[in-house]
């Protein structure tokens, strides 16, 4: 198994005024690829300080951060993003869609900023829609569909550009239970077809979808356990991702 994410003495200080706040402690922690993993840990705890790092949508105060072999911990935030567009799908609690947009020009985003062609950008988005079981609905905005499905188009638009990362800050916070569940078994379908993932989430039956039960306290990681028997897929989840080759 090859590692896609290595944390060396990960440290996170937030200064706030004069207040300085340790949002991580001296974190190490190897993911290798393919591996689909699970962040708990009560509020405050840390968990959103490491999925922005992980994300590279913020940097460690002190120590390193190796993704994918690259040492991006002192990175500019011009080489950051250029990681982030190639290397990361992000997937978030309030979904984060543009609201005045198509799901389809939605999912299209990434595709833009990666500067692929218009008709193959079209493909790529109509594709995902249908991964995720929105083909039906590629001409609709945001607010016309239910929260469940902007989290799977949501969900289409991470996966844009094949990123080799899938991270998922409490992805369904927002969402009731049996939705909580397809989406879990939309991550979990992915990761049945090579994806990583990682997802953080407050709740055990989401956890328990997971291969691996990562927990912090107070800004350290306090356990790491492997899950040796995940929730079992139910027979409709296949529609959803069993078209991904
Ligand atoms: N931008 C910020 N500025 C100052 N403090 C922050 C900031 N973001 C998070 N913190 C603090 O860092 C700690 C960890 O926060 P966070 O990672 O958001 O926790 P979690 O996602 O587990 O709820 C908390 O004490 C929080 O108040
Ligand atoms: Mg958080």
């Amino acid at each position: 198994m090859s590692e896609l994410i290595r944390l060396e003495d990960l440290v996170k200080i937030y200064n706030t005024g004069s207040l300085r706040v340790l949002g991580l402690n001296k974190i190490n922690l190897s993911i290798n690829k393919g591996e689909f993993v699970s962040i708990m840990g009560h509020s405050g705890s840390g968990k959103s300080t490491l999925m922005n790092i992980l994300g590279c949508l913020d940097t460690p105060t002190l120590g390193r951060y190796y993704l994918d072999g690259t040492d991006v911990a002192g990175m500019s935030p011009d080489e950051l993003s250029r990681i982030r567009n190639k290397k990361i799908g992000f997937v978030f609690q309030s979904f984060n869609l543009i609201s005045r947009m198509t799901i389809l020009k939605n999912v299209e985003v990434p595709l833009t900023y990666a500067r692929v062609r218009p008709s193959e950008r079209r493909r790529r988005a109509l594709e995902l829609l249908e991964l995720v079981g929105l083909s039906s609905r590629i001409d609709h905005q945001p607010n016309e569909l239910s929260g469940g499905q902007r989290q799977r188009v949501a969900i289409a638009r991470a996966l844009a550009n094949d990123p080799p990362l899938i991270l998922a800050d409490e992805p369904t916070g927002n969402l009731d239970s049996q939705t909580s569940i397809e989406i879990m078994e939309l991550f979990a379908r992915l990761h049945q077809n090579g994806a990583t993932v990682v997802v953080v989430t407050h709740e055990e039956n989401i956890a328990a979808y997971t291969d691996r039960i990562i927990t912090f306290n107070d800004g350290r990681l306090i356990s790491d356990r492997i899950n040796i028997a995940p929730t079992a897929l139910s027979d409709t989840a296949g529609a959803l991702g069993g078209r991904m080759s």
